[in-house]
């Protein structure tokens, strides 16, 4: 366990500071390395949701979503690696994890109830276009806004809205709860990515 004996305090004023349970996500881009359009199709190829049984993998294959994989294997997966060494401090491989690949599309007032990836370490979102149909990400620490005056809650405590742009891929810890507005004349794709570290 950690505890103040061992922890690097820091700050210049009068008080020292650390950072416990801080919550770190990460973004990358990979719109110039891809055709966004036949990324696109490829997602609308799995119509796999997150809360199905048909969504570990299944459609996923060389031959089917080159692409998806190609994006997984040779950005996303380097960039986890690069976020677990840089925020946790631990040097991984990728044959120290295994992932779940899913296609989320969403249409016609379809929307995506709060929720957590419960069971998997990192989760990726990518977007292989624009959206108007925001994904907000909300505070991990539960109660903890609870009672705070509303200058505090909404600087400290918000939800955290990501704007779908094209290409742009985010990681996060799957712990936090995120949930999908619904979409207004589009079809809504995205590209998900579980990540499952497999040593202990
Ligand atoms: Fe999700």
């Amino acid at each position: 366990m950690n505890s103040s004996d061992d922890a690097v305090f820091f700050g210049a004023g009068r008080n020292r500071y650390n950072m416990p349970w801080k919550t770190v996500i990460a973004k990358i881009n990979v719109k110039d390395s891809f055709d966004m359009d036949l990324v696109a199709s490829e997602i609308f190829s799995l119509d796999t949701e997150w809360d199905t049984d048909k969504s570990q993998n299944e459609g996923i294959s060389e031959e089917l979503t080159p692409n998806i994989i190609a994006i997984r294997d040779k950005h996303i997966t380097p960039a986890i690696i690069d976020y677990i060494r840089d925020i946790f401090c631990i040097e991984v491989t990728k044959e120290m994890m295994h992932v779940h690949t899913k296609g989320l599309t969403l249409r016609d007032r379809g929307f995506v109830g709060p929720h957590v990836h419960s069971a998997a370490n990192f989760t990726t979102v990518m977007y292989p276009h624009d959206s108007s149909s925001s994904l907000f990400l909300t505070d991990p620490r539960g109660n903890a806004c609870r009672g705070f005056p509303k200058d505090i809650r909404f600087t400290s405590f918000d939800d955290f809205e990501i704007k779908p742009k094209a290409g742009d891929v985010y990681i996060m810890p799957s712990y936090i709860p995120h949930f999908v507005v619904p979409v207004n004349n589009e079809f809504r794709a995205t590209l998900v990515n579980d990540y499952f570290l497999d040593y202990k």
